[in-house]
């Protein structure tokens, strides 16, 4: 069985699987049972000031039957005394000591508030801190969360303050709510960040209720725009992660990897892309802490089958195969094949491309009255929609093709003295306005 543990910023975790810092983190009790259930770390709920939050506080956005596909709250950070939380604190780290406890917080932008509350947390025994830079509703209105982090000078003189206080790892968790992630990693990096933990959520309106005219969630005859997690949100995750490893400025700043994460797959995806460990909130207040287990034991399979004896080994083995448009192989070609054993004969490839796209598929109705669909080959661009669209598994595939092509990037073809030709394009519109 390969081994699962990771070391990040000194601080060794028995796996990669943490929680993030929500609802499923509360309490002391329930990160006893996170960790009971194979859990390796847990961030603590954000501690601070303590608030007051409305009652209605969640909405999602369901597909097809599909729920939760995209979550939404306007909860703000924890509403339980910071005695309590202290004291829970104390107890899971004696009672758990081989497990990473990492406290989150969010104070008001003072030094003297961050260093209070950082001798607190790391009295009672946090092995780090993260810094909430990143929640986008209610505290950042107060001048905290994302407020701090869409600003590349607080986010810098903030975790500065908290690394002169701090004698453990400081984690500065981002906002996605700004335009290039990478300015905001600077920033943490240049503020002394040990690590960086992203995503926060996405602000979002999920929908109105058509009734009431009240967006969701409703309080009353109100509602507020509320950060956006859950499945939905994976890939701006996956592509901000892959953006923070790849930018040799933050070169070996560890991160840990949040967003939509569910399934052991999105697991190795997250690390494939350069983050140490990964965090899970809404997957748990989906299913609950038992769907660790499954993370367990599909990484040892993945890593078993790939000869793999660490999960350290998977680290960042995409990032370098994440490139800008201009970098890609221009005569790289794929063609759509349809098998005919499989096609249920739905039409919705050919109305997809018809309509959608590139018109490089031909329906016919047969005598039985069925769609039989065929690629016209000379027109097929590869896009890939009719595949995405294919409601049968393994009918439609993109097939490479192998015509003596020479690799070429859009430079090289631009320049005096291109490798090859270009692999002729097809000719779509020439109809319409022709005799
Ligand atoms: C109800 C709820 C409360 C949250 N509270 C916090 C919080 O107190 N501090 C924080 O840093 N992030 C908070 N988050 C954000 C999560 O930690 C996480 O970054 C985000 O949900 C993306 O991960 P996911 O897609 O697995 O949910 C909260 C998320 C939800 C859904």
């Amino acid at each position: 069985m390969a081994d699962l543990s990771v070391n990040i910023c000194g601080l060794e975790s028995p796996n990669p699987f943490w929680l993030a810092s929500a609802p499923p983190t509360n309490t002391g009790e329930q990160i006893a049972r996170a960790f009971d259930a194979g859990w390796g770390g847990a961030v603590w709920k954000t501690l601070g000031e303590p608030i007051e939050n409305v009652y209605s506080r969640y909405s999602s956005v369901d597909i097809n039957g599909q729920k939760m596909m995209g979550f939404s709250n306007i909860e703000l950070i924890t509403d339980r005394s910071l005695e309590d939380n202290l004291i829970e604190i104390e107890e899971v780290k004696r009672r758990y000591p081989d497990n990473v406890v990492v406290v989150s917080l969010m104070v008001e932008s003072n030094p003297d508030a961050w260093d209070t509350i950082i001798k607190q947390v790391e009295q009672a025994g946090a092995d780090a801190i993260e810094l909430n830079f990143g929640c986008p509703h209610g505290m950042s209105e107060r001048g905290m969360g994302s407020a701090v982090g869409q600003v590349p000078e607080y986010t810098c003189d903030i975790t500065g303050w908290a690394k002169a206080s701090a004698t453990v790892p400081v984690f500065v968790k981002l906002t996605p709510n700004i335009t290039d992630i990478t300015v905001a990693a600077r920033a943490a990096k240049d503020g002394g960040a040990d690590a960086v933990s992203l995503i926060n959520t996405i602000n979002s309106i999920t929908g109105v209720d058509l009734d009431s005219l009240v967006p969701r969630p409703v309080v009353g005859d109100k509602s507020s725009h509320g950060g956006y997690c859950g499945p939905a949100v994976k890939p701006i995750a996956l592509n901000m992660v892959a953006a923070i490893a790849a930018d040799p400025y933050t070169d070996g700043l560890p991160i840990s990897g949040i967003g939509g994460i569910a399934t052991w797959q999105d697991v190795a995806e997250f690390i494939l892309l350069g983050a140490t460990n990964i965090q899970v909130c809404t997957a748990v207040m989906h299913y609950g802490y038992r769907i660790v287990q499954d993370m367990h034991e599909g990484l040892s399979n993945y890593l078993d089958s790939k000869g793999m004896a660490s999960v350290n080994e998977l680290r960042g083995l995409s990032v370098n195969k994440v490139t800008d448009w201009q970098n890609l192989d221009i005569n790289y070609v794929v063609k759509a094949s349809i098998d005919q054993e499989k096609c249920v004969n739905c039409g919705l490839c050919y109305i997809a491309c018809q309509d959608g796209a590139h018109q490089a598929i031909a329906a016919e109705r047969t005598a039985e009255d069925k769609t039989m669909v065929k690629v016209i080959d000379d027109l097929c661009v590869g896009c890939n929609l009719c595949s995405l669209v294919c409601p049968v598994q393994g009918c439609i595939t993109m097939q490479e093709r192998e015509l003596g092509q020479t690799h070429m990037t859009w430079n090289e073809y631009l320049s005096d003295d291109k490798p090859g030709e270009l692999y002729p394009r097809p000719k779509h519109g020439l109809t319409i306005g022709r005799a």
